[in-house]
């Protein structure tokens, strides 16, 4: 286990509050645990700024299938880049809507590009792309 340093922390008061309210919407049992996530997070997001590292992506879709070409649209981004594609999973959400999941394991840089064509698609309601990163560079 790494070894755990102790620091002091010096902030303004309507920084703490900022912090505690933070901590206490996320569920957070500390100011520690709080200010540990942030920075992880903050460290996490600034990988993925770094085009070449790895990342695991999940893009959600919401999309309504009777739209035209739609579904082909979406085959085809797919395919055009199947091999950073690990898997999609699809569930029909009533009659007319899709839910789509598409798991991505490449570069950020590519995956934004995957997600960003796939978002794009006309037809599409509402999407996102979530990455966590692997560590890895990609030569
Ligand atoms: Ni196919
Ligand atoms: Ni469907």
């Amino acid at each position: 286990m790494a070894t755990v340093e102790r620091f002091g922390l010096s902030m303004e008061g309507d920084l703490l509050a900022g912090l505690d309210a933070l901590s206490a919407a996320r569920g957070y049992a500390s100011r520690s645990d709080a200010v540990r996530a942030l920075v992880r997070q903050q460290l996490v997001e600034q990988e993925w700024q770094d085009p070449q590292s790895e990342v695991i992506g999940t893009i959600t879709l919401v999309y309504d299938h009777d739209h035209h070409d739609l579904l082909h649209a979406l085959t085809d981004v797919q395919h055009r880049h199947h091999r950073a594609i690990v898997c999609s999973t699809h569930t029909h959400l009533d009659e007319a809507n899709c839910l789509e999941v598409v798991i991505v394991r490449t570069t950020s840089r590519q995956a934004h590009q995957i997600a960003d064509a796939l978002l794009a698609a006309r037809g599409v309601k509402h999407g996102r792309l979530v990455c966590t990163t692997t560590g890895r560079q990609v030569p």
